[in-house]
């Protein structure tokens, strides 16, 4: 089972920072999941609306220019990290799960993903592009086919089979609330992967892996990796 660091190893690092990326991959992450927000013709790494939770600064992110936004404190001294930096410092072969929270415009987005990509020779079969905004997926999908697209939901979906088929989906990325064994099995019947968020507890992550879930998110992947173990993983690139 795959092990992720949500929003970096977000428990002992600041989440969404350089140091909680290169934490999680030490702590014996197989990738990291991270936010993604357009703002001031940039691409930031940034999970919430409003600035106040995460760092020194207040208002709304969408409003700030990029050069407030650089000069805040993230949590012990970070910088709000810019999506071409996190490419540069990541490991090419680790997993890389990119998701757009705000973006201005897709193509603008996707200028943006394409440069970072480019200039850091980050391989693409280890992205997963995902977000709760299938609009944007499904755009996604039409304009950019050789990118692997995770369907995000919180809730047990209707028409899975649908979505899968519109945007020709790499996998489920379903809110832990909502799982259970049936939908789990009902999603894999799909021939997509399913990984869940947010789990933290020894215990959900060892049901989850008797359940035959590929992967989960977690702001503890030391606790993920002591409680799993070496686990083979999948092919990543070859599915689909
Ligand atoms: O991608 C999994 C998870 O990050 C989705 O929820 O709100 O933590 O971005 P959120
Ligand atoms: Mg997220």
């Amino acid at each position: 089972m795959l092990i992720l660091g949500h929003r970096g190893a977000s428990k002992a690092a600041p989440e969404n920072t350089l140091s909680a990326f290169d934490l999680a991959i030490h702590q014996g992450a197989d990738g990291i999941e991270f936010d993604t927000i357009e703002v001031d013709n940039h691409v930031i790494i940034f999970h919430d609306r409003w600035l106040e939770r995460t760092t020194d600064g207040e208002g709304l992110v969408a409003d700030k220019p990029i050069d407030y936004l650089r000069s805040l404190d993230a949590g012990n001294g970070e910088v709000i990290p810019l999506l071409s930096e996190v490419m540069h410092m990541l490991p090419h072969d680790c997993i890389c799960n990119v998701e757009m929270k705000h973006i201005a415009n897709l193509d603008s987005w996707l200028k943006h993903f394409d440069k970072a990509m480019d200039s850091s020779g980050f391989p693409l079969d280890n992205i997963i592009v995902s977000s709760f905004n299938h609009h944007w997926l499904k755009q996604l999908s039409h304009k950019r086919p050789d990118i692997k697209l995770g369907i995000l939901t919180s809730a047990v979906l209707e028409n899975c089979r649908d979505l899968v088929d519109t945007m020709n989906a790499y996998s489920f990325h379903v809110d832990l609330e909502v799982v259970s064994k049936e939908y789990i099995e009902e999603l894999k019947t799909l021939n997509t992967k399913v990984l869940v968020f947010t789990v933290d507890k020894t215990e959900d992550m060892l049901m989850l892996s008797t359940w035959g879930v590929d992967g989960i998110f977690t702001n503890v992947p030391d606790t993920a990796r002591s409680a799993l173990g070496k686990c083979e993983m999948y092919q990543f690139a070859d599915v689909r």
